[in-house]
């Protein structure tokens, strides 16, 4: 820290998809309770570097600054989390922004992290209900299918979980932890389980479940504390069985 009263930035910045990537810093004067999207606020506001030269405000995602939307994932000392919840006082100094480094750059902090949307829809990560007229009341959970349903449904799509997995690369083309974990959540739900051999069948082969090597990066970093390795387990073991009885099937 230069001196106890000032928050110091090192923020990594790319004004384009292909540009070249460069650092510049940002010297603010230190507030109680500051967090990195306040700072990148200040930033924004006044957008000269540490060395007096005027640049441009930082790009980057953030909604509901309360940990609940998920767009504001970025690595902030070299840890993939979520800037919105990142208070100052709990950070070593200079403060490291980069953006995630398994997503495409779009400018800045902010990243193409779609993917993981896509990976949702190939599993089919809903329940396949018709809203268009009253149905009437569902199917009713257990109380221990809603204890092991509710944290599981807190994941916040933001991808922390993919960023840090050693296996989540173009190489394998793996769907990552937090798709999984939906899996789970839909399979075990009573009205959600009618699509389960279709959500499993989209986990075998290529990409599929049986990428993850089991390093538990995942469940370190994740910031709804969501019990991912405990779901990948359950779900490794349910399509190997599928996949087990399909092949007597045929
Ligand atoms: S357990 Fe490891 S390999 Fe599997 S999803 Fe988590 S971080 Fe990736
Ligand atoms: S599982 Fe956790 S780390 Fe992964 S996307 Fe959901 S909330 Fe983020
Ligand atoms: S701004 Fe929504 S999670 Fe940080």
């Amino acid at each position: 820290m230069a001196n106890s009263k000032s928050v110091i930035l090192k923020i990594k910045r790319q004004p384009t998809p292909s540009s070249k990537s460069y650092w510049e810093e940002f010297e603010l004067a230190y507030k109680p309770n500051m967090n990195v999207i306040s700072c990148l606020m200040e930033i924004a506001a006044n957008p000269v570097t540490r060395e007096g030269k005027p640049t441009t405000p930082i790009t980057y995602d953030s909604n509901c600054l309360e940990e609940v939307c998920g767009s504001c994932a970025m690595l902030i000392n070299g840890r993939a989390r979520m800037a919105c919840s990142a208070l100052i006082d709990n950070l070593e100094q200079p403060v490291r922004l980069e953006p995630f480094s398994k997503f495409p750059v779009i400018r800045d902090l902010a990243t193409d992290r779609s993917v993981i949307f896509e990976n949702l829809k190939a599993v089919k990560a809903w329940l396949p209900v018709d809203g268009t007229y009253d149905l009437g009341p569902g199917p009713r959970m257990t109380p221990e299918h809603q204890e092991e349903a509710y944290p599981i449904s807190r994941c916040i799509s933001c991808t922390c979980c993919m960023e840090a997995c050693p296996q989540f690369n173009e190489e394998t083309g793996f769907v990552g932890a937090a798709t999984i974990a939906q899996v789970r959540l839909f399979n075990i739900h009573p009205t959600g389980k009618v699509l389960k051999r279709e959500r499993l069948a989209a986990l075998m082969g290529e990409g599929g479940i049986q990428e993850c090597g089991y390093a538990q990066n995942c469940i370190e970093v994740c910031p709804k504390d969501i019990p991912l390795t405990k779901a990948i387990s359950e779900i490794g073991g349910e399509v190997m069985v599928q996949a087990f009885t399909d092949l007597l099937r045929h």
